[in-house]
């Protein structure tokens, strides 16, 4: 088969990285791109270390459509192709509603929504040109479903990043290129271990996830890596839930 190029936004670390990985190990050259740009290229390269594939670490922040700009130009320039984007990078800052200022309102609709609109559209335009198809993930979450007080934020940046999904999927299938999002469960991450790894979120994820514990950044590369196969060319704008069977319990 031949090499295929996957930009991955926000895989300097957690479950980007992740997805990284999975995607590098069926032998898929990786452009990691993070606002952490020394992150990215440390990640890069133990990433290149550890699977032989060439990878690539862009310091980019996907709010600024300049830099998404020249990620894809860079990207261009070093691989001469772009396969696969997966919008992944987003913050949750945890913070009630009620409480929140409007700046970081505005800050995580930015990343999470904004972001993942200006990755999207300039990476498929390369594709569109290329004529090879190509795939697109959108990295949502269980809170684009439902949300807790402390994540008023997120959530409706999730379910309209969901939607966003959608439109994309419908406008971009013609030319055979598939949008599909992956609505992680809870993922042990730096984003999350502050909570997770109290002994009582702990023990309610042992008895209330079905598969018996937290996901894994690479349980999410793995579905990735399904949604990007051959086999998956007919599957476009939906979402799909990774979550150990935490959403199929009732209460
Ligand atoms: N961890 C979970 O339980 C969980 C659950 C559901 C969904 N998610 C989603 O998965 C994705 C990754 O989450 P994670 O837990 O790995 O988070 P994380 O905080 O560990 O990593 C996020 C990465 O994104 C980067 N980033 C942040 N803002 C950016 C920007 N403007 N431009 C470019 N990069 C930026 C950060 O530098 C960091 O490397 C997020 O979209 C998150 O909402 C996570």
């Amino acid at each position: 088969m031949p090499t295929k190029v996957a930009i991955i936004t926000g895989a300097a670390r957690g479950i980007g990285y992740g997805i990284a990985t999975c995607l590098a190990r069926q032998g898929t050259q990786v452009v990691i791109a993070d606002m952490n740009g020394e992150s990215a290229r440390e990640a890069a390269a133990q990433l290149a270390a550890a699977t032989g594939v060439k990878t690539l670490g862009l310091a980019c922040d996907i709010t600024a459509r300049p830099q998404v700009e020249a990620l894809i130009r860079e990207t261009l320039r070093q691989f001469g192709q772009i396969d696969i984007l997966v919008n992944n990078a987003g913050i949750c800052p945890f913070v009630d509603i009620m409480e929140m200022s409007e700046e970081m309102f505005k800050k995580t609709v930015d990343v999470n929504l904004h972001g993942a609109f200006h990755c999207t559209q300039l990476a498929a335009r390369e594709m569109i040109q290329r004529g090879q198809g190509g795939r697109v993930i959108f990295i949502t979450s269980l809170a684009a479903n439902v949300t807790s007080a402390a994540q008023g934020d997120y959530a409706a940046s999730k379910a309209g990043l969901h939607m966003l999904m959608k439109s994309f999927a419908i406008a971009l299938g013609p030319k055979g290129i598939t949008c599909n999002a992956i609505a992680p469960g809870m993922i042990l991450t730096d984003m999350t271990r502050f909570h997770w790894e109290k002994p009582e979120p702990a023990a309610f994820v042992k008895q209330r996830v079905p598969v018996g514990r937290i996901g894994t950044p690479e349980d999410i590369g793995n579905a990735v890596v399904l949604l990007c196969a051959p086999e998956a060319a007919y599957i476009n704008g939906v979402g799909l839930i990774v979550d150990g069977g935490h959403q199929a319990v009732c209460a």
